[in-house]
């Protein structure tokens, strides 16, 4: 849906300065200097979007419930971001934000460009697997990045966007104890999958022209309801909390964190967000196998995180025991289970 227009978007702000109580549309006509239909026309095209709004053609209006959707005049209200979500594109379905956001890269959208979609019919994760995106649930949204440090520094984005994914969450849930990350950029809460995200960059000879970070988090689904492929790893804020998550405030949130750990990285790479990164780190000092990209299975017990991003584990058994290994990329199985006492 496109955003609401000039004439409603200021119809509304001035409802909403009203908190509540009703606004005569002759004031509203003459603050706005347009006619009393016009009101009307805009205060349809409001209600269309789903506020709600009482009044009667040539009475007063009183702004009610909002709707429950990540438009951009409700996400940018009072958002304190210098340069990330000011450009803003909201979609009712999409294939993927990610390709989306991609296509705006091509184009020359600015750094900081976010597309929000309220459902994705093929949204996708790490290692082509897909990620369940039902409507109105959740949220889903990709950030369009246009990196100028080194090209070393760009792999280690996604653990900067890991750990403003992951502070959001510790503030929404109400505990950082609950929150880690999964290296390299699942958030868990309890052991379980609340978030994933997916980075994509485009290339132009020796730097990257842009890159796209694509992050999916389980707010408001039931987790009983994921298809049977999610169910046993994953659960949502809700599910954890026991109540609904305003899925506006959670987006300006992540939107915020996003800003600060993005600018922080583009000043210091990776070293600047790492302490932040190891608050949320968990998996030090547990028994984890890692399916390595195009390699082997590698078992043993995670040490940390290198100065570069990379995951260290020591080998314990067999014939390369004692051995240290460094993981890029892959896909982390950990060896504790899931909780499930609670
Ligand atoms: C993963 O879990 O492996 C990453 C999941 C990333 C999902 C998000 S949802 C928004 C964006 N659009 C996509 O198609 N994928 C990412």
């Amino acid at each position: 849906m496109s955003p609401p227009g000039k004439g409603a978007a200021a119809i509304l702000s001035a409802l909403r300065e009203q908190s509540g109580a009703p606004l005569s549309g002759e004031t509203l006509s003459a603050r706005l200097g347009v006619s009393r239909a016009q009101i009307w026309k805009h205060v349809g095209t409001l209600r269309k979007r789903g506020y709600e709004i009482e009044g009667e053609p040539g009475g007063g209006y009183r702004l009610g419930a909002l709707p429950d959707r990540l438009y951009p005049e409700e996400v940018q209200l009072g958002l304190s971001t210098k340069w990330v979500a000011h450009a803003y594109e909201h979609l009712e379905e999409t294939d993927s934000t990610n390709r989306v956001a991609f296509e705006r890269g091509r184009e020359g959208a600015p750094a900081g460009t976010v597309i929000v979609a309220e459902s994705q019919t093929a949204g996708r994760g790490r290692l082509g697997r897909p990620f369940y995106s039902p409507p109105h649930k959740n949220l889903y949204t990709s950030i369009l990045l246009r990196p100028t440090g080194s090209i070393a520094d760009t792999p280690t984005l996604i653990l900067g966007a890991a750990v403003a994914v992951a502070e959001t969450v510790g503030a929404f849930v109400g505990d950082d104890a609950l929150v880690e990350i999964k290296w390299p950029n699942d958030v868990l809460i309890r052991r379980r999958k609340t978030s994933g995200i997916l980075m994509e960059s485009s290339a132009e000879g020796t730097r990257i022209a842009f890159a796209v970070l694509g992050i999916g988090i389980n707010l408001n689904i039931d987790r009983e309801t994921f298809p049977d492929e999610f169910r046993r790893h994953a659960t949502s804020l809700a599910s954890e909390i026991g109540a609904p998550v305003d899925r506006i405030a959670f987006a300006r949130t992540l939107f915020e964190r996003l800003e600060t750990q993005l600018t922080a990285h583009a000043r210091g790479g990776f070293d600047a967000v790492r302490p932040r990164f190891e608050a949320f780190f968990r998996m030090a000092g547990e028994p984890v196998g890692i399916e390595e990209i195009g390699g082997q299975r590698i078992d043993g017990i995670a040490l940390g995180i290198a100065p570069d991003g990379a995951l260290e584990i020591e080998i314990v058994d067999g014939p390369r025991r004692g051995e240290i290994v460094r993981v890029m990329a892959g896909d982390v199985t950990l060896a504790k289970p899931t909780e499930d006492a609670r």
